[in-house]
């Protein structure tokens, strides 16, 4: 049995300049540092525009903070006449360790699929960058019954062909699109209910200890007063958490989920 250490991850959105960020990640780090919080027991990660890497970087190296960094999108080309695109090697040459993809704004507003999250990931496990790959259905989906299915079905397409090694820079992350930013949360038992069929899924992909090892998260309205109760769940390894990661202290109360289990 392996211990998927939990993984916190704020995604920002388009949210907070560089100079925002920098002051952003400076109070997490002293709430996480005034509260002793023990890095080993949750990791947190910061998932900021690409504006604000390159100040977060020189933070997080020059004062040695705890706090992990990341972005939200990716080119799945390496290189070229791609105007506008990011590389997963320019993201790598920032020091950034994650990267999320296939997010569901980025399927709703650019039509992204889940062959092109596919790509997306390959170009980041080639750079050694972990993807932190979305999936989660929408309302009528989730009306009409077919939650689980749609979304193990999304989940296959997008980490289809992936070798294990590939897969093993990969985080999950279920987000049920209605509860997104809604402040509708999914009930602790509607987010195993999926993330549990998610792990069997890659069990039947891979196999046991593959599943095993794969970290998978919950997005989706989290707060520090509901963290505890979803953690609590048996295959939920974390949160990705939106406009709750803005506020830095309610951040840092989410990562500390176990302190108000
Ligand atoms: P939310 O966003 O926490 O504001 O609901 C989650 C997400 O979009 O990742």
């Amino acid at each position: 049995m392996t211990t998927r250490i939990p993984l916190m991850a704020g995604n920002w959105k388009m949210n907070l300049n560089h100079l925002e960020a920098i002051a952003q990640v400076q109070k997490l780090s002293q709430y996480l540092t005034d509260a002793k919080h023990d890095f080993a027991t949750a990791e947190a990660a910061v998932l900021v525009p690409y504006t604000d890497l390159r100040s977060v970087q020189t933070l997080v190296d020059s004062d040695n903070l705890p706090i992990e960094y990341g972005a939200q999108d990716v080119s799945e080309h390496a290189s070229g006449a791609y105007t506008g695109d990011i590389s997963a090697d320019m993201l790598k040459s920032l020091g950034v360790k994650f990267c999320a993809v296939g997010h569901s704004e980025r399927r709703e507003y650019y039509g992204e699929t889940d062959a092109l999250v596919n790509a997306k990931v390959r170009a980041l496990a080639a750079a050694d960058i972990v993807s932190i790959v979305c999936v989660g259905e929408a309302l009528e989906i989730r009306k009409a019954g077919n939650h689980v299915p749609y979304t193990v079905d999304s989940l296959k397409g997008s980490i289809a062909d992936l070798s294990p090694e590939e897969l093993a820079k990969t985080v999950i992350a279920y987000e049920p699109v209605w509860a997104i930013g809604t402040g509708e949360v999914a009930t602790p038992a509607d987010a195993q209910e999926v993330i549990g069929a998610l792990r069997e899924a890659i069990a039947e992909m891979y196999d046991a200890d593959v599943a095993d090892a794969m970290r998978i998260l919950y997005g989706g309205s989290v707060k520090s007063g509901n963290v505890a109760e979803i953690m609590a769940e048996k295959d939920i390894d974390g949160a990705l958490v939106g406009g709750a990661s803005l506020d830095p202290e309610e951040f840092s109360k989410i990562v500390r989920f176990a302190d108000h289990a």
